[in-house]
C-alpha cells in the first residue's frame, strides 16, 4: 500500500514542502537548520495507520502519555530545508509513538532519522494534545533578525520584547496575539531545552530560543509560518530604524490595547 495515494495526506506533505522552501528562500535555514513536525493522524486510514514498522521501535526518553499511537511527519537530521521542499519523503518520515507512549518506529516512506529536536517537538505535542488544543503543527527555523535580538540582553525579557515587537506595526498583535515566549540558552538537541520550552507554552504560541532560532506551534503550518514571519517584519523594521540612527517611536499602549476588541484577540 502507497500512502501517497492518500490526497489529504500529500495534500498536508505538500505544505510542509512549500513552507519549507520558505524557510530557504527566506534565509532562515543556513545548512540543516530548522526542523518540522506536524501530526498527520487524523488524515490517515486505519490501515495506514497500522502499517507494518520500517524500523525497530526506538526508545523515548521521556514517556509521551497523550502520543500513543499518533503518527506525525518529522523532518530528518541534518537535512536541509531546500531539499525537503522538493522531496520531502526523501528528507523526512512518517513516525508513529508506541501505544505506551514509551518509543516510536517509522512506518513511511523510507527509514530516515528524525530531527535531533524530536524531544522538544514530542514533548510539545504531548503538553498540547493533554491541554486539548488542536495544534498540530511545530516548526523551529533560525530567522536572522529574531536571534540577533536575542543576543540583547534587555529583549531576553518577554514582556519588554513582545511590546516591542507588536509596536512596530498593527498586524503584529494581531497575527501573534498570546506574544512571545524565551527560554534562556541551552544545549540543541537537548531534554533540558524541551522541558524550558513547553512551560513557555501555557502562555504562548511562539517561543525564542536565545542565540538559537524560533518556534512556532498551531493548527496550521502556513499559519506558524506567518507568525514567525510577522515578528521578522517587526524586527527589521526596529533593527533598520537603529541602524538609520534614531529610536523607533512605536505604537502607543493605547493604540495596541485598541486592537484587543476591534479584531476580538486573547488577552
Ligand atoms: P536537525 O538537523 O537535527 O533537525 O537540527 C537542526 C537544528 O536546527 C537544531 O536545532
Ligand atoms: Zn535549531
Amino acid at each position: 500500500m502507497s500512502i501517497r495515494k492518500n490526497a489529504c495526506l500529500m495534500a498536508e506533505i505538500e505544505r510542509i514542502a512549500e513552507v519549507a522552501g520558505y524557510l530557504w528562500t527566506k534565509g532562515w535555514a543556513e545548512r540543516n537548520g530548522g526542523n518540522i513536525s506536524v501530526n498527520v493522524t487524523a488524515l490517515m486510514t486505519e490501515e495506514e495507520r497500522n502499517l507494518p514498522a520500517l524500523t525497530d521501535a526506538v526508545p523515548l526518553q521521556d514517556t509521551m502519555n497523550s502520543l500513543g499511537g499518533q503518527i506525525f511527519y518529522v523532518t530528518g537530521t541534518g537535512r536541509r530545508m531546500r531539499y525537503v521542499a522538493q522531496d520531502p519523503f526523501a528528507h523526512g518520515a512518517l513516525i508513529r509513538v508506541a501505544t505506551d507512549g514509551r518509543s516510536y518506529d517509522m512506518i513511511a516512506e523510507q527509514p530516515i532519522a528524525p530531527t535531533s529536536e524530536l524531544p522538544s517537538h514530542l514533548l510539545m505535542h504531548n503538553y498540547l494534545l493533554a491541554n486539548g488544543r488542536n495544534n498540530r503543527v511545530v516548526l523551529h527555523t533560525h530567522p536572522t533578525d529574531l536571534i540577533g535580538l536575542t543576543h540583547c540582553r534587555p529583549f531576553l525579557d518577554s514582556e519588554k520584547l513582545t511590546r516591542t515587537l507588536w509596536s512596530m506595526i498593527p498586524e503584529c498583535r494581531i497575527v501573534v496575539p498570546r506574544g512571545i515566549g524565551i527560554v534562556p540558552y541551552e544545549i540543541p538537541g537537548s531534554l533540558d531545552l524541551a522541558h524550558a520550552t513547553i512551560k513557555q507554552l501555557a502562555h504562548h504560541d511562539v517561543v525564542f530560543w536565545e542565540k538559537h532560532g524560533i518556534l512556532a506551534v498551531g493548527e496550521d503550518i502556513i499559519e506558524c509560518f506567518d507568525a514567525i514571519d510577522t515578528l521578522s517584519k517587526s524586527a527589521q523594521i526596529y533593527l533598520n530604524a537603529r541602524m538609520a540612527g534614531f529610536e523607533p517611536e512605536g505604537m502607543t499602549d493605547q493604540q495596541l490595547d485598541d486592537l484587543v476588541p476591534a479584531f476580538g484577540l486573547d488577552h
